[in-house]
């Protein structure tokens, strides 16, 4: 089923919360944040955007970004997450070129992605490095023993934007 692209809403936020633990790669306080994040978002706070993928009115995956503080036109991918049913299928490719998009249009030059260097996360590093997303620093231990903050960055005005598999 094709999926198209909206907005987040407050009905969504029972779903949004069950799609980000059922990833079973999010522990519960980084479950507690995505939720926290789309509230600030949903009360007005635009440092925080949100886009969501959607089958019919099922919410099944979502991207959060915003501007970063003290940058000249970097923004942070804080959030990309599809239903783990539906991994694989082209969902978080639709969504993270709507983000480069939608960055790209209001001037923004650089995007951060952080994620961990466990092996339970190599699918979603391979999924950035496929999408023009390049290993910019690691630090050692920083989310725990052995397991490594990555801090990916693609640069957006080369005008190569994540593709869309047909
Ligand atoms: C990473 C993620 C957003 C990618 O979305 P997706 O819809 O599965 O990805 P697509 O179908 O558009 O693209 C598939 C690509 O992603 C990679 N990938 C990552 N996770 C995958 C998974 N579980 N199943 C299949 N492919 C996956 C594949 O290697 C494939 O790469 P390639 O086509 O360049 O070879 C999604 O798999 C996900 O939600 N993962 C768990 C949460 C997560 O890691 N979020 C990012 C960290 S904050």
């Amino acid at each position: 089923m094709s999926c198209s692209l909206r907005p987040v809403g407050r009905a969504h936020r029972a779903r949004f919360e069950q799609l980000t633990r059922g990833t079973g790669l999010f522990r519960e306080d980084e479950v507690a944040t995505a939720v926290e994040l789309l509230d600030d978002s949903l009360a007005g706070n635009e440092d925080y955007q949100f886009v969501g993928a959607f089958e019919a009115d099922q919410l099944v995956g979502y991207a959060c970004w915003g501007a970063t503080p003290g940058t000249v036109a970097t923004s942070d991918l804080y959030w990309i997450v599809v239903d783990r049913e539906r991994q694989g299928s082209g969902i978080g490719s639709r969504l993270l070129r709507e983000v480069e998009s939608r960055l790209t249009a209001h001037g923004a030059r650089l995007v951060v992605v952080e994620t961990s260097s466990r092996a339970d996360y190599t699918p979603t590093r391979r999924f950035y490095e496929h999408r023009g997303y390049t290993r910019a620093a690691t630090i050692p231990g920083y989310y725990a023993p052995g397991d490594d903050l990555a801090i990916y960055t693609k640069d957006l005005t080369t005008g190569d934007l994540a593709r869309t598999p047909s």
